[in-house]
């Protein structure tokens, strides 16, 4: 796949199997979130990675974060199960440096380039992927069993496996429609 293809074709998926991206096909993943654009080369970002029983481990931080916000059975047993839909998730935090003469927002941007990178550098060798936030991505039970320190944040979960099938190509809209020529 060349890369305007990858680019012009690319597509969330959230059906996401065994086997996960391992070896020199995850190293390439991981390379390709450090190969962003940086301004200051201040490398805002770091990855947990969770594969097999500690997909199972998150997903209990997720069953506990629900269980302090009072959710229903239905609503903790789902957290649960969450981070069971695929066989790797990636963990994208966002390591700001405040106070610099970068500012916090480009420092954001970064490390969520390094989470879309690692996506389509994932695609580019036959997998899928789709990037995650929701709730769980900002409760403070979840950063604190995660460890992130203070200027740290969740930027996304990169879910990533192998796709179940086809994957269904999607419309997508015109730039025309987003574009003047000044
Ligand atoms: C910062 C960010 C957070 C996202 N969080 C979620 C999420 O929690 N759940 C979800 O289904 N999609 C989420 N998405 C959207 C998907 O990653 C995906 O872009 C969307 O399903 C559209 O699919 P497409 O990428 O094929 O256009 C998020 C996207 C971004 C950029």
């Amino acid at each position: 796949m060349n890369a305007i293809d990858l680019l012009l074709n690319r597509v969330s998926y959230n059906k996401l199997l065994y086997p996960a991206p391992q070896g020199e096909q995850l190293n390439n993943i991981l390379q390709a979130g450090c190969n962003v654009p940086d301004h200051g080369g201040l490398m805002p970002w770091r990855f947990i990675l969770f594969k097999d029983e500690s997909l199972t481990d998150l997903g209990e931080i997720f069953a506990e974060a629900a269980e302090q916000n009072q959710a229903t059975d239905e609503q903790i047993a789902k957290a649960k199960n969450m981070p069971l839909r695929a066989p790797l998730i990636i963990a994208v935090i966002a390591k700001i440096t405040p106070e610099h003469k970068i500012p916090e927002s480009e420092q954001l941007i970064t490390a969520g380039c390094s989470v879309h990178a690692m996506q389509m550098a994932a695609v580019a060798q036959g997998f899928q992927g789709i990037w995650r936030t929701g709730a769980y991505a900002y409760h403070p039970y979840v950063q604190q069993q995660l460890k992130l320190g203070d200027n740290e944040q969740i930027v996304g979960y990169l879910y990533l496996g192998t796709p179940d099938g086809e994957v269904p190509k999607k419309q997508r809209p015109n730039p025309a429609q987003f574009v003047q020529y000044w």
